[in-house]
């Protein structure tokens, strides 16, 4: 008699398991991604979390951290990254960086090698893209050639945990998850099974030993990680990194993040001698100009515990084809039809028929609603042909019925805006007016209509 062969169906892009076949997942909506497995799930897809004693023993919250003996954070002597990361590397803990290719991920985790090294670490880099003279060419560039820097070119993700049995590294790079293959699994590398197998595999060596592991992953044309989602769900944390190529400007963020916040941006510059960090971001985004130009209005962001300063810039034209466009780079283009409809009612300022440019200088995102009055007053700057005051700067969130709203953390924005400077600040009415710093102008709207009074009076 036959063996009876067990099936399951489960979704390739978040692992959900349905009764049977179905058009579209029932659990993350993704259409044609439900697959039929013909045996119990296979041992790849297992993580083992820990071969040490506290598995499966119950502790108490506060006593926790003792007895598992939690070890403190390994730095990696970058600040940005080690900030982005919560304060360094956890134990045990497996880190994803994600990335378009050629933005610098491999130049960033070899200076972070290099740092690593020179900390006492041993640094275990297999690559799966280059050679091990490619990397140590490019080590040597970086100047981050160290006893204790290990190179290993190296596709199959057994040789890896393999090797890693005979040096012990303390931290292990992988380059690329994409290029790493497992014997567990068939097909490609790259391919969903197998980068499931291989992330599980080194999920299972990180958790298992202590040792952090941080891997390369590629994004795909839209910017989302190449893979099953399901990659993101596995691991610890998920770094990407991104910029202005034109610029050299790199952004790094936590987009999750179990041990720390994913808020925070490090942003490095690429130089002919690797990624430098930047101390004052704020100055890198700003234009270097002595005069107010029109259709500029400068603006603070929060991005995690740090205010950033960034130039806010738009333009208006007349639209030849009776349809008018909306371009940002940097911002919301539904934000911007809102911010547009209030200038046109509240404002009575009419410029919904024409084309509307909105780009935030430096290649940042807004993504904050408090930068909603510097649009606003960029745009209506252009619109009047006039400039704002060179030493502006506007914070607010814009309501419907055109008031202004209270944002979060004035005072810190505040004291960056005066550490560059601007010495005039817009802000919206709030409870508990703010404390100004001295040389610092506040001035206080309850609508836009009394915040474009002010800004140009
Ligand atoms: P790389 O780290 O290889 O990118 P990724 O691993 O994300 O694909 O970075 C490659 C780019 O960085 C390449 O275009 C050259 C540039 N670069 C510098 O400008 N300076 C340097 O010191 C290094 C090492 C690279
Ligand atoms: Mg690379």
């Amino acid at each position: 008699m036959a063996k009876k062969v067990k099936s399951s169906w489960t979704c390739t892009e978040c692992g959900n398991t349905t009764g049977g076949w179905f058009g579209r997942c029932t659990s993350c909506g993704a259409w044609n991604t439900i697959v039929e497995r013909t045996d119990a799930p296979s041992a790849p897809d297992r993580v083992v979390l820990s071969q040490g004693d506290d598995v499966g023993r119950v502790f108490r919250s506060t006593h926790a951290e003792d007895e598992t003996k939690t070890k403190p954070r390994r730095t990696t002597s970058i600040r940005e990254l080690d900030r982005v990361l919560g304060g360094g590397l956890v134990h045990g803990s497996v880190v994803l960086v994600g990335g378009p290719p050629g933005i610098g991920k491999s130049t960033l985790l070899l200076q972070a090698c290099a740092g690593l090294a020179a900390g006492d670490a041993t640094v275990l880099y297999a690559s799966g893209e280059e050679s091990v003279s490619q990397i140590a060419d490019r080590a040597s560039r970086l100047g981050a050639k160290h006893e204790r820097l290990l190179l290993l070119a190296e596709t199959r993700v057994e040789s890896i945990v393999e090797a890693t049995k005979s040096h012990a590294p303390d931290v292990l790079i992988i380059d690329s998850v994409q290029t790493i293959y497992s014997d567990l699994t068939e097909g490609l590398p790259g391919n969903v099974g197998q980068i499931r197998a291989v992330t599980a595999q080194l999920i299972s060596y990180a958790k298992s030993s202590g040792v952090p592991v941080i891997m390369v992953g590629h994004v795909t044309k839209d910017g989302q990680l190449a893979g099953p989602r399901l990659l993101e769900h596995m691991v610890d944390a998920v770094l990407s990194f991104d910029g202005d190529e034109a610029r050299a400007l790199r952004m790094l963020r936590a987009t999750k993040n179990r041990f720390g916040s994913t808020q925070e941006l490090g942003v490095f510059e690429m130089t002919g001698d690797g990624l430098s960090p930047i101390e004052n971001p704020s100055e890198a985004f700003l234009t270097q100009r002595d005069n107010a130009a029109t259709g500029a209005c400068v603006t603070s962001t929060l991005e995690g515990s740090r205010p950033l300063l960034l130039e806010v810039q738009a333009l208006l034209g007349p639209s030849p084809g009776g349809s008018p466009r909306r371009t940002c780079v940097g911002a919301d283009p539904a934000r911007l039809a809102m911010l547009l409809a209030v200038l046109d009612r509240h404002a009575g300022l009419f410029a919904v028929d024409q084309d509307v440019f909105v780009n935030v200088a430096g290649g940042l995102k807004l993504t904050e609603p408090a930068a909603d009055l510097a649009v606003l007053l960029a745009v209506a700057s252009s619109h009047k042909r006039a400039p704002l005051p060179a030493d502006l700067v506007a914070l607010g969130e814009v309501g419907l019925t055109g008031e202004l709203r209270a944002v979060p953390r004035v005072e810190a924005r505040m004291a960056e805006s005066h550490r560059l400077g601007y010495s005039t600040l817009l802000v919206p009415h709030a409870r508990k007016r703010p404390k100004a710093p001295k040389g610092v102008r506040l001035v206080v709207c309850r609508t836009v209509a009394e915040a474009l009074d002010a800004a140009f009076d």
